[in-house]
């Protein structure tokens, strides 16, 4: 299978699309007897606890989110309590909820069915009070539990064909999905979900990172088999999906040691687990073989040319200086809003959200200034801005207003039926050309589409919630979605969908 054959990601994506007939015809059921666990344990490996009493940046979350990841300097030491302040915030286990049928371990990042299938893994050299070497991180017991001893960076920096971030980073921070925990629900749409997922902890990470200005960039081209092997993962169940290089400067990355397959226990998930060969496939497409590929896969796609306005445009008024709160307290505050009343939102408060989470994200995939989607929106009631819908022009922070309209009845079939975007101030819909970027990266640009996009929508959820409103992740049918903002969006595909709003029952602030 090979990266170039763009048909792979085409067939994957088609062949998970929402419509009105696959949804009334799906059989799938939700079977509780083998309900996976939401965590990877490793019950023969010595735990190495984490710190919890972290001290809390100073700087403004919004500061923080808007910062696309590229601090001067080399950023605060990073020790123990440094990863788990990052850890915590981004895949950390922050509230429990017991309901007739169990518990549920509501963790930092929004997470589709909070089903949980992201894991952590860290590859750092020598840390001031943490040996050099390959970690898991439990977020059960907030704990690390090595895997190997040693430096192993150096595999990671080979793998990823010299990425220079990696180079010159003292942590690496792998993010992996173990498809069946998604998958369980959701089936082979799943493959999108680590994408989505994977984007909303980021999303935490990076604005965690920025806070303290730690320079994090993220990297999606990599030899898969060498990380995955490094990782130990039984890639039949779990993949990496990316890493952030977290960092600069230190003892720098020895070559790299031999090492072998481990063969650790882990826990069973659940008494069987079902197998999604189109995840498999999808994922198998879009991998890279070699460093010399991945090194001609690096790089972003030029920037767009935006259109000219064909409607009225309405320019942002973001107010970025709007709360000194922390990253941390947002974070800690945060928790889909599970309904929403009709009440307006400000313009200010859109336009900041908006603003903060279009600032940019680094990676080996991107740069600030070359997105990969375009943002639609469906504003509902939003003071000072007439509803109907709009395309965000991002060079040039406006508006354009494609239909004016009252669109409640139609944004809440458009996310699949589901009050929440009908009741909702407004829905904002990220919308990917895949077709250039399929052509640029091949099947792995599927990957990075659905990543850069679930990494603004997973800023706009802390944006919302630093600003005092609510916010939701949705799912949505796909092409009903594209040809309700067409003709302007016509060619597009969907990858993300956020709604806002003030929740039902409380009062305007
Ligand atoms: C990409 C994404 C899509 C989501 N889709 C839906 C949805 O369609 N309906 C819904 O009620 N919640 C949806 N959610 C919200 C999750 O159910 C929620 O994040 C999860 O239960 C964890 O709770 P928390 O966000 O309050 O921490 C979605 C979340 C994400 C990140």
């Amino acid at each position: 299978m090979s990266n170039r054959d763009v048909a792979q990601a085409w067939a994957y994506h088609d062949g998970t699309k929402h419509s009105v007939a696959s949804v009334r015809g799906s059989r799938h059921f939700l079977d509780w007897d083998i309900m996976p666990r939401p965590f990877k344990v490793y019950p023969e490996l010595e735990p190495i606890a984490l710190p919890r009493d972290f001290t809390t940046s100073t700087r403004p979350a919004l500061a923080a989110l808007a910062e696309p990841g590229a601090a001067a300097g080399d950023g605060p030491r990073l020790d123990r309590a440094a990863l788990a302040r990052l850890l915590y915030f981004s895949a950390g286990v922050l509230r429990r909820k017991t309901y007739p049928g169990g518990e549920i371990y509501y963790r930092a990042a929004a997470c589709t069915g909070a089903l949980y299938h992201i894991d952590l893994y860290i590859v750092c050299g020598p840390l001031a009070d943490l040996e050099a070497g390959v970690y898991h991180f439990g977020p059960h017991d907030f704990a690390l539990r090595r895997l190997r001893a040693g430096d192993h960076r150096g595999a990671v920096v080979e793998a990823t064909a010299h990425e220079p971030a990696v180079a010159v980073a003292p942590a690496l921070v792998a993010f992996t999905s173990t498809f069946w925990r998604n998958a369980w629900k959701y089936e082979a749409r799943a493959y999108r979900h680590c994408f989505w997922d994977g984007g909303t902890l980021l999303a935490n990470l990076l604005a965690v990172a920025a806070a303290v200005a730690l320079p994090a960039r993220i990297v999606l081209g990599f030899v898969d088999d060498e990380l995955n092997r490094l990782l130990d993962l039984d890639t039949a169940r779990e993949v990496t999906l990316g890493l952030v290089a977290l960092g600069r400067g230190g003892a720098a990355a020895q070559p790299a040691p031999s090492f072998g397959p481990l063969g650790l226990a882990t826990l069973p998930l659940s008494a069987r687990e079902v197998d999604y060969p189109a995840i498999r496939k999808a994922h198998a497409a879009s991998s890279l073989s070699t460093a010399k590929k991945v090194a001609a896969w690096r790089g972003a796609l030029p920037a767009r040319p935006a259109l000219p306005a064909g409607g009225t445009v309405v320019p942002l008024a973001p107010q970025t200086q709007a709360t000194p709160e922390s990253i941390e307290a947002v974070i800690l505050r945060r928790g889909s809003t599970r309904t929403f009343g009709h009440q307006p939102m400000s313009f200010d408060v859109l336009s900041t959200i908006l603003h903060v989470a279009t600032r940019g994200i680094l990676g080996d995939f991107v740069t600030p200034e070359a997105s990969l989607a375009d943002l639609y929106l469906i504003v509902h009631a939003v003071d000072g801005l007439e509803p109907g819908t709009y395309v965000f022009q991002r060079a040039a922070g406006t508006l354009e207003r494609l239909r004016a309209g009252s669109f409640r009845r139609e944004a809440g079939f458009l996310g699949l039926g589901q009050a929440l975007p009908a009741d909702a101030a407004a829905d904002v819909f990220w919308l990917a050309d895949l077709a250039p970027i399929l052509e640029r990266f091949g099947n792995r640009g599927y990957r990075a589409a659905q990543l850069a996009a679930a990494i603004e929508g997973g800023k706009t959820y802390l944006a919302a919630f630093a600003l005092g409103i609510g916010a939701t992740g949705l799912t949505f049918f796909d092409d009903e979605v594209t040809a309700f903002f067409s003709p302007h969006a016509a060619g597009k595909s969907v990858m993300f969908l956020m709604a806002f709003g003030r929740p039902a029952g409380r009062r305007q602030r």
